[in-house]
């Protein structure tokens, strides 16, 4: 036998700050010029942020005399695939990025995913830099290298983990999102509250008048706290081998639901609420989180504007089925991750996917409709 070992024992710092300024553009611009990631930048982002903020993010690179292009797709959930990456890598070689090139994820998490994505692929990976303009990108998908696209049958099941060189979040950008989308982003804040800290809770019921108001200092504070709970969870499990899962919390149902309606009636955030709501009725039929929790999370995305009703029309039945194909579901059991109360989530012996019976299922889905 004739045996060669590939020695490939790894140690990488994968480390990165987040910035949070009220203009992060003149700040990337400053740090790219000082420490450069890449000999060229492709800015990679939606047509509505191209439209809105192109020219102002190009004229801060431009200034400090960075090579720069932007690169845009439709925006829309129906464009995260990989008909995307492709069309994008295409225009990344025509414009001439390389391997010593760097990608600036910029926009919403659809942009992040699939430009963070783009960069993971091309040429076998160049780095990248996310520069998040929604809410729910600042406060939760910009962190923790999480990049894909969707299948057509099969959200988010074409991707890889990739973490940013650094994370840019420009305050300003939530002065121009429509509603709805802060709705959607605050849905993200509140699950990251009850799975992880009972103040930012307390603070976000106090404030919340004042966030949907768009008060800047307020804002500013919730996506810090919310950052470093993302971060300190990618921190201790960066692969979601366990704790990572909690992040799905409200997802279970919430996903299942934004299947059966075609990702039509309900944004993420609203379907998500729904989906929160749903879970918290099942940890409270474990005896596990009080009416009282239950009921004060119901309140505050409502607060929000947000639903937490499942609709009449959509049964039982089809939820069940829409779960049992997800691929939370393991070995035909139904795997939830559940809070114990607001702050903080249950794990048995450590493992915190826990087995939720059926019955159990569709007892709660049935309170969750009235
Ligand atoms: N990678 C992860 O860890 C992770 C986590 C959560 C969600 N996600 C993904 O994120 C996506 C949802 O992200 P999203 O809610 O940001 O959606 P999105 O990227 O579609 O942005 C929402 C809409 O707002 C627009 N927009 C963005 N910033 C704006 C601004 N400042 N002003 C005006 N309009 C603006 C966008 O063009 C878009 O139309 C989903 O595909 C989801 O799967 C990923
Ligand atoms: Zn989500």
């Amino acid at each position: 036998m004739t045996r060669i070992k590939v020695n490939l024992r790894k140690r990488i710092d994968s480390s990165y700050n987040i910035y949070i300024e009220n203009n992060a553009f003149s700040k990337i611009a400053a740090d790219l010029k000082r420490k450069p990631a890449g000999n060229k930048y492709a800015v990679i982002t939606d047509s509505n942020v191209k439209r809105i903020f192109g020219k102002q993010l190009m004229k801060h690179l431009k200034r400090k005399r960075l090579d720069a292009c932007m690169i845009d797709f439709p925006p829309g959930e129906s464009n995260k695939r990989l008909k995307t990456i492709e069309s994008i890598q295409e225009r990344m070689l025509a414009k001439g990025l390389n391997r010593k090139s760097a990608v600036i994820a910029f926009g919403g998490g659809i942009a992040g995913d699939v430009a963070g994505f783009a960069a993971a692929s091309y040429m076998r990976g160049i780095p990248f830099i996310q520069l998040p303009t929604s809410l729910l990108a600042m406060v939760d998908s910009s962190i923790g290298g999480k990049v894909g696209v969707d299948l057509p049958s099969g959200k988010n099941s074409s991707g890889a983990f990739k973490q940013p060189e650094s994370v840019y979040i420009h305050l300003n950008a939530l002065k121009s999102l429509p509603e709805r989308e802060m709705r959607n982003g605050m849905a993200e804040v509140v699950k990251h509250a009850v799975m992880a800290d009972k103040k930012l809770f307390s603070f976000l019921e106090k404030n919340v008048n004042r966030i949907m108001g768009g008060n800047m200092k307020i804002l500013g504070k919730v996506i810090k706290r919310n950052c470093e709970i993302k971060g300190r969870i990618v921190e201790k499990d960066e692969l979601e081998e366990n704790l990572r899962k909690t992040v799905n919390y409200g997802h279970t149902v919430g996903h299942a639901l934004e299947v059966l309606t075609n990702y039509r009636k309900y944004s993420h955030g609203e379907a998500i609420a729904i989906g929160m709501n749903a879970a918290a009725i099942i940890s409270e039929k474990m005896g596990l989180m009080d009416s009282g929790d239950v009921k004060r999370q119901r309140l505050l995305l409502e607060r929000i504007g947000l639903p937490t009703k499942i609709p009449k029309n959509i049964s039982n039945a089809k939820i069940l089925r829409e779960l049992k194909k997800d691929k939370k579901v393991i070995d035909g059991v139904e795997k939830f991750v559940l809070p114990k109360k607001i702050g903080k989530m249950h794990s048995i012996k450590g493992n915190y996917a826990l087995d939720v019976s059926k019955g159990i299922i569709s007892g709660a889905l049935s309170e969750a409709r009235k």
